[in-house]
């Protein structure tokens, strides 16, 4: 009898322990990516020892495969746990208002999210009046990452403006070096040097008004950075059809390449592969100017372990939770109230830029624009690395946004 009692209570015990299990999807496989997601799961697991974490992820920058991955789930009726989302658009437009997602503003209430997170970024995961997702992190994209001794070297500065960046770029090609380090493997990486380049033909406000309609296609300024992104190509690696991301972070460490163009997770891989030899500047003629962008995790309705869910995105949005992942991640906290000292250098400038610069947010991580026009606006200007032709891609950009009820 006490046997059979026992064999019974060690079925329930093991059931338990294999029900209770939280899946996390996102793309998070690169250095700093990687080991930022892991911080997380540390602070979790020390928390809820019973629950198996499973890892979800889809490699892939900017979640070039993960996206189309999770549409197939979501739609398929076998939504994740709780999946990376971009705040803004992304989140409100392809997850929201389309009826996939739970509000989340009681947790925000209770854990007095609504308190120690600016307004900013509150507004963007907010719609009808609902909080809908958990935002870990703030990213910055407009970032010209340099290797600081190619530079002592040659005694050049890092470049502010389209014309000195052209001037060092001349110089480092005249000494055998990559200029500039560029991966477009998977796609987007293109769309995302253009975007800052976008920002510094037309400033903050003009390049916000390209998403809501105030900035014309037409603009001669949207030609001017057509312009300077074509002789932009001229400094890149050769072989960048061939690199991700981080695999041409990987020139810049190992010293074949001095400068790219690539958001603040650049930091997360440089630190993550031991290499501080890295410097920073904004790029070029982003003097002033934030281009944000920011990562969350919602609770998708019908998600099999939910608690689980609840709890981990209570770490997500911990001072602890925050703080580990961002050191390592390289982005900053969306939490205000952090200790900043914990801090590596290039977090501790971008916190004090977020605070004193212009925010605009970026379009190819979600922020500006609904997910289907950004896939056509990178998938131009991904043609356009191979074929550079100014006119032909600008007549492109305007009816992509026409077709977005843009003005011409
Ligand atoms: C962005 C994402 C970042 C970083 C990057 C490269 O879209 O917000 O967290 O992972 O892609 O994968």
């Amino acid at each position: 009898m006490v046997k059979r009692l026992l064999v019974v209570l060690l079925a329930l015990v093991v059931t338990l322990a294999v029900a209770s299990k939280l899946e996390v999807f996102s793309w998070w496989t690169a250095g700093g990516e990687a080991e930022g997601l892991q911080e997380l799961f540390n602070i979790y697991s020390k928390l809820y020892p019973g629950v198996e974490i499973i890892n979800a992820t889809v490699a892939g920058g900017a979640g070039a495969q993960a996206k189309a991955v999770l549409k197939t789930r979501m739609l398929g009726g076998d939504p994740p746990d709780t999946f990376q989302v971009h705040a803004g658009r992304e989140l409100i437009d392809t997850w929201v208002k389309t009826g996939f997602m739970e509000p989340l503003t009681e947790l925000f209430i209770s854990e007095g999210w609504t308190k120690v997170m600016p307004k900013g970024i509150l507004d963007i995961i907010s719609y009808n009046g609902e909080y809908w997702s958990v935002p870990v992190n703030i990213h910055r994209a407009n970032v010209l990452w340099y290797n600081k001794t190619i530079f002592e070297k040659y005694g050049l500065k890092p470049p502010k403006t389209f014309d000195e960046f052209f001037d060092v770029a001349e110089k480092l090609k005249a000494k055998g070096i990559i200029p500039l380090a560029f991966g477009t493997k998977d796609g987007w990486e293109a769309a995302h040097v253009f975007e800052t380049v976008l920002i510094g033909t037309l400033g903050a406000e003009g390049y916000r008004g390209l998403w809501t309609g105030k900035t014309k296609w037409s603009d001669p300024r949207v030609t001017q950075a057509l312009e300077i992104f074509a002789k932009m190509l001229k400094y890149v690696n050769p072989d960048h059809a061939a690199r991700t991301w981080d695999e041409a972070c990987a020139l810049i460490v190992e010293g074949k390449a001095a400068m790219n163009i690539m958001g603040d997770w650049a930091a997360g891989y440089f630190m993550a592969k031991g290499f501080e030899d890295f410097g920073w500047t904004l790029a070029p003629n982003n003097e002033g100017i934030f281009d944000a962008l920011s990562d969350s995790f919602g609770l998708p309705k019908g998600a099999k372990n939910r608690e689980n869910v609840i709890a981990f995105l209570k770490v997500l949005g911990s001072k602890e939770g925050q703080e580990a992942f961002n050191i390592k991640k390289g982005s900053i906290p969306a939490r205000t109230d952090v200790n900043k000292d914990l801090f590596p250098a290039y977090q501790k400038s971008a916190m004090e830029d977020w605070l004193k610069h212009e925010i605009v947010p970026s379009v190819m991580h979600g922020a500006a624009a609904p997910e289907s026009w950004v896939t056509e606006f990178k998938d131009v200007i991904a043609l356009f690395v191979a074929r550079p032709d100014v006119k032909t891609t600008q007549k492109a950009l305007i009816s992509i946004a026409r077709l977005h009820g843009m003005p011409e």
